[in-house]
């Protein structure tokens, strides 16, 4: 099928009450193994392409291979710009047939004002969780992620899923977590 958007996607994560991975790509042996994996799973995911991958020149071709694999699946799949820098990258990434796009607005906005001011289809939160590998087992404040939750129905993200123990995966999923991004582990 034709790739989907995370608006697609998001209301079936939370009618299921589960959370849908987003695997951060940069090669095409990766993009095929991850998307054979998923449909064999038959679990709809989330391809994300991150600023790395963009540094490297390969926004487009990763785009095209994402593309063309989706294309024989029946599992739905997201191509989904990871860590938006601007509004030049998000046009940038649309015009390449993007599904869904990350604004990285972590130094600049809370929940209550942006949720309010931009209509977003998801939101990330920061909950003591961190790209790349923990020491010892992560310190996540669900208490905090509750809060978030109590404030907002939006749809609400994890980064930073590698090495996050299973139970604490769980944990998050059942306060409202409906994307898990995984990059590191891979
Ligand atoms: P990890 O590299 O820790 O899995 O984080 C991935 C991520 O959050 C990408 O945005």
């Amino acid at each position: 099928m034709s790739l989907v958007t995370m608006r697609e996607i998001l209301p079936y994560a939370e009618e299921k009450k589960i959370a849908i991975p987003a695997f951060n790509i940069d090669t095409m042996e990766i993009t095929q193994a991850i998307l054979e994996t998923v449909e064999e799973e038959n679990c709809p995911a989330i391809i994300a392409v991150g600023q790395a991958a963009i540094k490297d020149g390969k926004l487009e071709s990763l785009a095209a291979t994402v593309r063309t694999l989706a294309k024989d699946m029946k599992t739905p799949v997201v191509l989904h710009l990871d860590h938006g820098q601007s509004v030049e990258q998000v046009v940038k990434a649309l015009c390449a047939g993007f599904t869904s796009v990350m604004i990285d607005g972590s130094k600049l906005q809370d929940v209550i004002d942006f949720t309010a001011a931009v209509k977003v289809d998801a939101l990330a939160v920061g909950i003591g969780n961190a790209h790349g590998l923990y020491k010892g087992r992560p310190n996540l404040d669900f208490q905090r992620l509750q809060e978030v939750r109590d404030v907002t129905d939006v749809p609400l993200v994890l980064h930073g899923g590698s090495g996050i123990p299973d139970d604490m995966i769980q944990t998050a999923i059942e306060i409202g977590i409906r994307k898990i991004n995984v990059a590191t582990e891979i």
